[in-house]
């Protein structure tokens, strides 16, 4: 019952694709956790994945033991996935900024 989005950042190299996309994140952590502190009422899971695609190749950003080649499958329920694709839950907003830093190779 929630609202998906994607934001892609498309452009050529040194066009300012990361250093948006890091403004973006940060943003988003912070209304994320602003409106879980906003709303007492109601409990909150919020959980992170990480995946690069590169020459075709999947690779999970928060399993590095994956392999550098994870499958796509058709689910039924679910749509396309990728399978393994670890899911880490978030315990509050330093964990998930901790959590997509790993992502971002700098841990
Ligand atoms: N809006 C901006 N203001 C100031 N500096 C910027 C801005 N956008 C990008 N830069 C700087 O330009 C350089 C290249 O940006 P960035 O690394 O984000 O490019 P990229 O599109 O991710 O490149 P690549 O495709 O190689 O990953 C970086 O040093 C970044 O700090
Ligand atoms: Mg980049």
């Amino acid at each position: 019952m929630g609202i998906n989005a994607t934001i892609f950042a498309y452009g050529q190299t040194s066009s300012g694709k990361t250093y948006t996309m890091r403004e973006i994140t940060e943003k988003t952590v912070n209304d994320i956790y602003n409106h879980i502190l906003n709303t007492p009422e109601r409990d909150f899971s919020i959980k992170i994945s990480g995946l690069e695609i590169y020459n075709e190749n999947v690779r999970d950003l928060l399993n590095s033991e994956s392999g550098r080649n994870l499958k796509l499958l058709d689910d039924p329920e679910k749509g396309i996935v990728v399978e393994k694709l670890v899911k880490e839950n978030a315990n509050g907003d330093q964990h998930l900024r901790h959590l997509i830093s790993i992502c971002e190779g700098e841990k």
